[in-house]
């Protein structure tokens, strides 16, 4: 499995820059494929009722916390490591008159700010990717849930089809990963946090059409919009453009991918 020595000041870097805007440009404020059809299949496979209390790991702008306040009739907790995020999190959660449903903490999902068996359950939305340990991120997930909670995540991983050490690189420097867990990786650190797995999903070959429909964004429709976030710099576009290119070429092949996960204390 590739490393990168990527660590959580470079990831904040792209969420207070223009890149996160850029981001939020292409994929919206949910910013994970498959945006609210995503949340609503995950949400649905964890069995999230009216009344629980969750945390979102990761939870950038605060719509994945939005959203389950206001559809599922939850409480919700959202913990981000970058300020920006928390930031805007708090604005739009105010804007929307869902403060009082939803706390949002800066800080570190590693090291999350809850005590023990607080959350009915855990949430993550295509973040994961971002941590460097995973494992304790995970045992932590499992440290804050109540015995009988659940822990339910999608995330982009390694595909089934190996890369080479020069495509994994590529991929990771232009998407800012640390490094990218399998399938495998996944259920053994699972279990290992004495959790048990119900939902253990390959999202292939839909991640492919994703990586596509947001290339065909900033191509066909937003590339005004997205020249200016990046200060009208063309050059760098291209250069984007042309990574993003490469990753559909890796997502097409099975080479890298997306999962769905739901594990139960
Ligand atoms: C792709 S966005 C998350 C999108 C969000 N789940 C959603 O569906 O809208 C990635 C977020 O992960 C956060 N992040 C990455 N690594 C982190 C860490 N170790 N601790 C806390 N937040 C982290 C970033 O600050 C960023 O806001």
């Amino acid at each position: 499995m590739q490393h990168t020595n990527i660590i959580l000041k470079d990831v904040n870097a792209v969420y207070d820059g223009p890149e996160g805007v850029l981001w939020e440009l292409i994929m919206g404020e949910q910013i994970h494929v498959g945006g609210m059809s995503s949340s609503q299949t995950l949400a649905n496979k964890a069995g999230i009722q009216k009344g629980m209390k969750g945390l979102d790991l990761c939870s950038a702008l605060g719509a994945g916390c939005r959203f389950l306040v206001k559809y599922y009739g939850v409480n919700m907790a959202g913990l981000d490591g970058t300020k920006t995020m928390h930031q805007k999190a708090q604005e739009r959660a105010k804007a929307e008159g869902l403060a009082d449903k939803i706390e949002f903490k800066l800080g570190d999902v590693t090291a999350i700010p809850w005590p023990d068996n607080t959350f009915d359950f855990v949430w993550g939305e295509d973040a994961w990717c971002y941590v460097v340990d995973k494992e304790k991120l995970i045992k932590e997930a499992a440290r804050v849930i109540k015995p009988g909670g659940v822990v339910a995540f999608t995330d982009w991983i390694e595909g089934h089809i190996p890369m080479t050490p020069e495509e994994s690189k590529r991929v990771l420097d232009f998407m800012k990963f640390p490094y990218m867990e399998s399938m495998d990786g996944y259920r053994a650190l699972i279990k290992k946090a004495g959790l048990k797995i119900e939902t253990d999903e390959y999202l292939f070959p839909e991640f492919a059409k994703y990586v596509e429909l947001y290339l065909r964004m900033l191509t066909e429709q937003l590339t005004s919009d997205a020249l200016k976030i990046i200060g009208d710099n063309m050059e760098l576009f291209q250069a984007m453009g042309g990574e993003m290119m490469f990753m559909l070429e890796m997502a097409k092949a099975g080479k890298m991918d997306r999962c769905r996960f739901v594990a139960r204390k």
